[in-house]
């Protein structure tokens, strides 16, 4: 695939409309940004189309308004803490195409930066609607797409337009996220350990079934422990476990051996009678969960085994939580995994949601090499899957 990168394309002067992923957290009171990461992210690609003198025209999606306007997922918190980055206006339309639109981005001077209004306000979006998309591709000579975190999906703004501007890039964000996650993909330096958790199997099962092919040692963690443990005939008491996902279980844990890869299963939990934050716990042998207890976390023999395995590697890709790191205590086998990936002086990459989080709270985030700003988007990368908003932009 040939994509080009920004610095290719000749900005001075021109329309350029940047798809960025804005969909960030607001407070549910005050709707302020709460995290504003994703927009940080997307400021290198942001400031190099200002300082080239573009007319930069900023499109994002915030949640899922399903094609009405929905005021609590206006861009408007975004549009604000974005002009505080940016130390410069922003003008925020109420829309993102249409008359008005359209006369705000005629007018625009040099160097000056549109944010659109929520793009999902409009259901063609979602569609990829091809009027919708031309509507889009009209306010703009050059597309760039910097939105990682929405590149799995074939919307308007992420697919449609790209056909229809005669000249398209990849932003820096976009760039380093498929630097860093593609190099996991084609050639990692070994030994490659992936650390995948998280609740649920039926969530994970693409990346295992790819990572089983790529890696030298799967170590699983978080809820979905026990879906493989029930797999191999062992109880898990009151634990989480997906009953319709036993049997893939198991054919994930064939598939892999059939590639000589080993997985490592906990070798010891924390379990209680109930979750609940300060709860009693009790640490018990990985064959040994209690009937009436549910395992909520890694215990400590997991932790020094995978730390070990984490240490010795030079490639780390991880992905889900270990435990219910939200509510302590049962959030020391993440945080433990999260300082020993930070430890690593191999390359640690993050995939996206949860474990972004934790690796925030074990105040570790800036020892790792690439937290990457896609959840789903990076999940599906590691599938093998070929991401439909990155194929756009194939030239
Ligand atoms: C995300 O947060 O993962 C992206 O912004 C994509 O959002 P979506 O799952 O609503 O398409």
């Amino acid at each position: 695939m040939a994509v080009k990168n920004i610095d290719e394309l000749e900005l001075a002067g021109k329309r350029v409309f940047i798809r960025v992923d804005f969909n960030v957290p607001l407070d549910k009171n005050d709707r302020q940004v709460t995290d504003d990461t994703r927009i940080r992210a997307a400021l290198p690609t942001i400031r190099r189309a200002i300082e080239q003198k573009a007319k930069v025209i900023l499109a994002s999606h915030l949640g899922r308004p399903k094609g009405k306007r929905v005021a609590e997922l206006s861009l408007l918190p975004v549009a604000e803490r974005l002009r505080d980055l940016l130390e410069k206006d922003v003008v925020f339309p109420d829309d993102c195409v249409g008359a008005g639109v359209k006369k705000n981005v005629m007018d625009m001077s040099d160097g000056q930066v549109v944010l659109l209004e929520n793009l999902r306000f409009h259901e063609e979006e979602t569609k990829n609607d091809p009027a919708f998309a031309e509507k889009l591709a009209s306010l703009c000579d050059v597309y760039v797409n910097d939105a990682f975190g929405t590149a799995h999906r074939a919307h308007a703004s992420t697919a449609g337009i790209a056909a229809l501007v005669p000249e398209k890039a990849a932003g820096y964000l976009m760039e380093k996220e498929l630097k860093f996650l593609g190099g996991l993909m084609e050639d990692p330096e070994r030994p490659f350990i992936a650390i995948l958790g998280g609740a649920k199997v039926s969530d994970k099962i693409g990346v295992i079934d790819n990572l089983s092919k790529k890696v030298d040692r799967l170590l699983i963690c978080g809820a979905m422990a026990y879906t493989f443990l029930r797999a191999m005939n062992m109880p898990a008491g009151n634990s989480l476990v997906e009953d319709d996902k036993i049997k893939t279980a198991a054919k994930l844990l064939d598939k892999a051996k059939t590639y000589n890869v080993p997985v490592e299963l906990p070798l010891d939990h924390v379990v209680a009678a109930e979750l609940a934050a300060g709860v009693e716990t009790m640490t018990v042998a990985r064959d040994k969960i209690p009937a009436d207890k549910a395992a909520y976390d890694i215990g400590p023999l997991t932790i020094g085994k995978y730390a070990e395995y984490i240490g010795k590697a030079r490639t780390i890709f991880w992905n889900g939580p270990a435990g219910v790191f939200e509510t302590p205590p049962f959030d020391k086998g993440t945080l433990a995994i999260g300082e020993a990936v930070a430890n690593s002086s191999g390359v640690s990459v993050i995939g996206g949601g949860d474990s972004v989080a934790a690796v925030k709270k074990a105040g570790v985030a800036d020892r790792i090499t690439h937290i990457s700003t896609g959840g789903g988007a990076s999940l599906e990368f590691m599938e093998g899957k070929v991401l439909p908003g990155v194929a756009a932009l194939d030239t």
